[in-house]
Formats: structure tokens, C-alpha cells, sequence
């Protein structure tokens, strides 16, 4: 779905979408194509890049806003889907903060011999809860999985070097769905009132995002003995491409160590985070010993930063 799309739907313009967002294309799933479906995509990805099979994985979770039913977690489907029938498998949710919840208590999970491999897929068919007759919101989502696999290495040094993890559970209409749960049961008025789909204050959460960000990161950094100078690379949540940057600059991290991909996906919430990263080894980018910080914000409110050293 491009900005020249969403053009012919309601009154906006590429050139707004693309200053105020960095957006110009987003992804939509087909229609029946549900998150286990996308997340059965990547899961088998990952698994072909790390050389492993289905059942060589101890536990599946999923980070999603969307799951494919209220209940049973999404995870379980998707460990069925790849025959690895009898594993663990559950669901988080903590909206765009997924991933950034789920890398270290996958890493714990191992650390702790509780498994021996996790995987954590971020996955949101956000097409499925957007508003199509709101112009400023539905223009920022998208849909799309990304899996990862962390496991415990004979390596005597550790990848998880440490994270700040947040919420604050003052204000959920900042960025929610009003109908769907236990507060507000669906009614037919509600669903004419499309309370089912995503609400949002932008100018507020923009605020927020862009002060936990580098507060985080800061922070993570300094509790693993880093500064922002020796950081490789930043692979930040993609929200808007505005906050990306200012985030960036007073980080003092220079651009190009700054993975982007938002000009092609939108914000796909949980999602992002592990995306960016796939793209980022295929491009080869990343090498052993390299220092990443991935952070990340989004409704609860929630946020985060981890400190990262990529072994490989
Ligand atoms: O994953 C975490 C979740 N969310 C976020 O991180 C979102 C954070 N917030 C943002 O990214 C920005 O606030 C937005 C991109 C959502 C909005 O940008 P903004 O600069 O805060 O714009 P605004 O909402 O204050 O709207 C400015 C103007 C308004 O017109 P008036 O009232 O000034 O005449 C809007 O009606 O832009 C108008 N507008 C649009 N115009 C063309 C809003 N959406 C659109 C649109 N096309 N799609």
C-alpha cells in the first residue's frame, strides 16, 4: 500500500506522509492470511539461516497486538504449524514494545537453563484493527513478522548485556483499542462507532517516545560499561522516521549507524525490531563482536533498550 494509494482513499498527500513519517510504502496481508500465518513465513526463515529444524526449538513465542483469536496464543498455532507439536509456546503483549520485552526473557529463559533455544517472533496484521477513515492513523501501520532464534553458545562471552524495560498504565487511550476486551465487550454500536480499530494521540506519544528512547539507551549503554561512541549500530522501533532522527542526534550516534526501514513497511509494532535486524545481516552488516542497541516504545505506554553484542 503506497502513499499514492492511500491517496485515491481519502484526502492526504505523499509529500505529507513522507515529511511527517518517512513512510512510503507499507505492507498488507492478503486477505484470510492471518499473524500465524507470517510468523510460520519468518519462523521458517530463521530456522533455515541458524542451520536448524522445527523441534530443535524448546520454546515459541509471539509478540503481537494481533493475534489470530483472542485465545489460544498465536504461538501455539505457529509451533503446530512448522511440526514442532509439544513444544512451549505463548504469546506476549505489550503492543510496539514486543520484541524489546521479548529478546531478554528469551535470553533469560537460556541463560537460566530453562531452554536451551527460544524463539521470538514479532508479528501484527495491524491492517486487520486500522481505521481506514482515519487519516492519521491508519496511514502509519503495516503488517509483517520477523523471527529470532537466541541460544546458549559454548562462547565464553555473553550476547544480552543488559536492558531497561518500562510502563506506565496511567493513560491506555493514548494508543489502544477501545472495544474487544473485558472494559468494553463488542456491541453492534461500537463496531458502527468502529471502537474496534486503533486509537491514538500522536503528539503525545511522540513526546514521550523520543525521551525514552535516548534515556534507555543511555542507560543501557552505561550499565554495560558502553557510551554512545562505541556503539555499531542502533536498531531502533519504527514509528516515524522524525523520531528515529531526533532520537539519534541526541544520542550523538552518527546517522549511518541508524537502521531504517520504515520508508517501506511503516510502523508494523512488534514487528519492526526483528525485521530491521534480518535486514540487516542479509546485508551483511553485521559482524562478530559488534555492539547494537535495540529501544523501543509504543502503547501501554511501554518502552525499553537492550545492549546487545552480536556473536557470530
Ligand atoms: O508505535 C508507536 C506508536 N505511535 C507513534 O509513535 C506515533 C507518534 N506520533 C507521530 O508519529 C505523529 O504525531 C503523527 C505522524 C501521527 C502525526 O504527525 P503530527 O506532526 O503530530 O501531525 P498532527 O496529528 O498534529 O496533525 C497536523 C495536521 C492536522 O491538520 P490541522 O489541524 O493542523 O489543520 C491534521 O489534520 O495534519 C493533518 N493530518 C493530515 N494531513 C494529511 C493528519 N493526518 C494527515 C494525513 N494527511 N494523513
Amino acid at each position: 500500500m503506497s502513499n499514492a494509494d492511500l491517496e485515491r482513499i481519502f484526502d492526504t498527500s505523499d509529500e505529507w506522509i513522507v515529511t511527517r513519517t518517512g513512510m512510503r510504502e507499507r505492507r498488507y496481508a492478503a486477505p484470510g492470511e492471518a499473524s500465524s500465518d507470517l510468523s510460520t513465513e519468518a519462523a521458517r526463515h530463521a530456522l533455515d539461516r541458524a542451520g536448524l529444524r522445527p523441534e530443535d526449538i524448546d520454546c515459541y513465542v509471539v509478540a503481537t497486538v494481533t493475534p489470530d483469536f483472542q485465545f489460544p496464543a498465536t504461538a501455539c498455532i505457529v509451533a503446530s504449524n512448522l511440526g514442532a507439536v509439544g513444544k512451549a509456546a505463548f504469546d506476549i503483549e505489550i503492543a510496539c514494545s514486543g520484541f524489546i520485552y521479548g529478546l531478554p526473557m528469551a535470553a533469560s529463559f537460556v541463560r537460566a537453563g530453562v531452554f536451551r533455544r527460544v524463539m521470538i517472533i514479532g508479528v501484527e496484521t495491524l491492517s486487520r484493527i486500522t481505521n481506514m477513515e482515519d487519516r492519521g492513523t491508519c496511514i502509519l501501520f503495516g503488517d509483517g513478522a520477523g523471527a529470532t532464534i537466541v541460544e546458549r553458545t559454548q562462547a565464553e562471552r555473553d550476547s544480552f548485556l543488559s536492558c531497561e524495560l518500562g510502563a506506565d498504565g496511567r493513560v491506555p487511550e493514548l494508543l489502544y483499542v477501545h472495544a474487544g476486551g473485558s472494559r468494553n465487550p463488542m456491541t453492534q454500536e461500537l463496531l458502527d462507532q468502529k471502537k474496534d480499530k486503533v486509537e491514538m494521540s500522536g503528539r503525545e506519544i511522540y513526546k514521550y517516545a523520543v525521551n525514552k528512547m535516548v534515556g534507555t539507551s543511555k542507560n543501557v549503554l552505561a550499565a554495560a560499561g558502553y557510551t554512545a561512541a562505541d556503539v555499531d549500530w542502533i536498531i531502533p522501533h519504527q514509528a516515524n522516521l522524525r523520531i528515529i532522527e531526533a532520537a539519534a542526534k541526541r544520542l550523538e550516534v552518527p546517522r549511518e549507524k541508524i537502521v531504517v526501514n520504515i520508508e517501506r513497511y511503516g510502523n508494523t509494532s512488534s514487528a519492526t525490531i526483528p525485521i530491521a535486524l534480518s535486514e540487516t545481516i542479509e546485508r551483511g552488516d553485521l559482524h562478530d563482536g559488534d555492539l547494537i542497541v535495540f529501544t523501543g516504545f509504543g502503547g501501554g505506554l511501554s518502552w525499553g533498550s537492550i545492549a546487545w553484542k552480536w556473536i557470530g
